[in-house]
């Protein structure tokens, strides 16, 4: 295992695995449950899976990079997604995307330091005609600006600070 392994509750793996145990076909299901239990995959749920599956780690890895439904890093408590989408585009989406990683600290697919945000460019979000769009958690901002985008960030920020 890495280095940098994580000490899960690994337990709570086990009647996934159980569930899923007669299925050969059943990996993509088990790492959408464990992501659901774990809120990503971390390196030693992978460890565990390929060695109740009887597969390499590798194999396993592959599947979880594969689809972009999983996460392999820890989200934050706000998961930014900026849409990079052609119509987002051609509206200053990478304005909108400098003015978050300033204001954040942080580029494409990191988290603060603090674990409060979450930063991930995206594709077409589905509504081109708000454009540039981000989604926050449920919440979708459109006609974004880059000041409007720092407004929205530092809003939640403060809104945190206040729990
Ligand atoms: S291109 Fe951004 S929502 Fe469609």
């Amino acid at each position: 295992m890495c280095k940098n392994c994580s000490k899960s509750d690994l337990a709570l793996l086990d009647p996934v695995l159980e569930e899923f145990a007669g299925d050969n076909h059943a990996l993509v299901a088990i790492l959408q449950r464990a992501q659901e239990i774990y809120g990503h995959l971390p390196c030693d749920v992978i460890y565990r899976i390929a060695e109740k599956r009887g597969l390499s780690p590798a194999k396993v890895m592959g599947v979880a990079t594969f689809y972009s439904q999983f996460r392999l890093k820890p989200v934050g408590k706000n998961l930014i997604l900026l849409c990079k989408g052609t119509a987002c585009h051609v509206n200053g989406a990478d304005s909108i995307a400098k003015a978050l990683k300033d204001e954040l600290g942080i580029s494409d697919g990191e988290t603060t330091a603090d674990g409060l945000f979450t930063l991930n460019e995206v594709a077409c979000l589905g509504c081109c005609s708000l454009s540039p769009v981000m989604m926050i958690n449920e919440t979708t901002y459109g006609s974004l600006t880059p000041e409007k985008a720092k407004e929205i960030v530092r809003s939640i920020k403060a809104e945190g600070e206040r729990q």
